[in-house]
Order: C-alpha cells, then structure tokens, then sequence
C-alpha cells in the first residue's frame, strides 16, 4: 500500500476544501469518494431508479464507469465518459444522495475501486468511512468536525453565493436530517475511529485547519 491518509467527517466540516489545500502542499492525490456516491446516484435518477429497486440499482452498476481526471486546480469527474463534475452537485442530488449511499449493493461496488486508488499512488482520501472501513490501516487518519449551526451557516453561504433560492432555516433542516441519515444507517455509518485524530473546524479559519492537517500528516510521514 502506498502512503494513505483518510480524512472522514460530516457535510460541510470543510473535508473537500481542506483535503484539496493538503493535497497540493504535500502532493498527495486527492480522492473525493462523495462524488462516486453522487454519480451513482445521478445514474438511478436519470433512468428513473429509486432507491429501494434493488434490481434496477444492480443493473446500472453493471454498466457503470467512473473516472477522476485532473485539470489545473480543478478534478472533473467523469460518469460514462461524461464530465458530470457540475451536475452531481446540485440541490437535487444533495437531497437524495445519503438514501443511495446506504444501499449495500452500491456501497459494496465502489469499496473496491476506493482501495485500488491507494495502492499505487500516496493519496488523501475523503469520505465518511475511509478510515473505518475502506482503509482500516491508513497511515493517517483525520476526523473533521463542526457543530451543525456552522456547517449550515456556510451551505447557506455557498448556496446564496451560486443564487439559490434558501433560507438558513431550510439549510439547517436538511443539514440535520442527513446527518442523521448518514450517522444511524447500518452499514458503514459515519463515525469516527478510535485512532483517528480529531480536529474541529467550528472556530478556526481555513488555513488554520489546513495547518493543522499538515503537521498531523508530516509527522507520520517521516
Ligand atoms: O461528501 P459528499 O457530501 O459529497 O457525499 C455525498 C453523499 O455520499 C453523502 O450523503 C454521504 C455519502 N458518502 C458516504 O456515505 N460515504 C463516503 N465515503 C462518502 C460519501
């Protein structure tokens, strides 16, 4: 296994944010398992399968391909060929995507793409169980928290500033009701690991956090 740091948290704790910043400095490859998640959700909604059609979900994970691909600063993901890196972030996927991401089936098909990705190259894996369940024996794991008023507080920000129409009370509401989704489902649910290192976001600036990160992860790597 190449060198592997697994950093798990809730939404918006700063993971995607953070986990880039870190990446650059210290050449990591970044791997953003959410966005495996949104894809396959993505698929199912473009052919119309809900999330409890097991069958109709097994035969879009048949066929279905994806792919990270780096361009400048920015990683485009690919579904099916498709640069989809927008289109996976919208309300309507964030609304859905914890109730596709608890179905075993889906979960069981991207496991062992995710472990294939740290075997070659030195990555930063982001996610919700990497440190639990993909990468039990990463070299670093991290566990990124924030209260629940400040996570909401900055998916409102986020959200006014690309011209959605909310209201923090609605951001909040869906904050908490995926939160809750993603922490009591049965498999594989966010949690933090014993060995895990936690650092909470709630008072501190981006680059404080991504300090932080940094000496955390120089100190295992030497
Ligand atoms: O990090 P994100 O918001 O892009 O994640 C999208 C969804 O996928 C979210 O509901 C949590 C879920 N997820 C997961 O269950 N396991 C992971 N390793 C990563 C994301």
């Amino acid at each position: 296994m190449a060198f592997v740091v697994a950093i798990d948290g809730p939404a918006g704790s700063g993971k995607g944010t953070i986990t880039k910043l870190v990446a650059k400095d210290l050449n990591l490859v970044t791997v953003d398992t959410g966005a495996m998640y949104r894809c396959v959700t993505l698929e199912c909604l473009n052919n119309n399968v809900n999330y409890t059609d097991l069958a109709g979900i097994e035969k879009i994970l048949e066929n279905i391909d994806i792919k990270f691909k780096k361009e400048g600063e920015n990683q485009l993901v690919f579904l099916n060929g498709k640069d989809v890196s927008k289109e996976i972030r919208t309300f309507e996927i964030d609304n859905v995507v914890a109730k596709y991401a608890a179905v075993k089936i889906i979960r069981d098909k991207v496991a062992p793409i995710q472990r294939e990705m740290g075997k070659t190259q030195n990555i930063i894996m982001e996610g919700r169980d990497i440190g639990t369940v993909i990468f039990p024996d990463a070299d670093v794991k991290i566990y990124l928290d924030c209260s629940v008023e400040e996570r909401a507080n900055r998916r409102y920000k986020q959200d006014i500033e690309k011209g959605i129409k909310v209201t923090y009370e609605e951001v909040l509401k869906s904050i908490i009701e995926r939160h809750k989704l993603e922490t009591e489902r049965e498999i594989s649910p966010l949690v933090k690991a014993d060995d895990a290192i936690l650092v909470d976001s709630t008072n501190l600036t981006i680059p404080e956090v991504v300090e932080k990160i940094e000496d955390i992860i120089k100190s295992k790597m030497n």
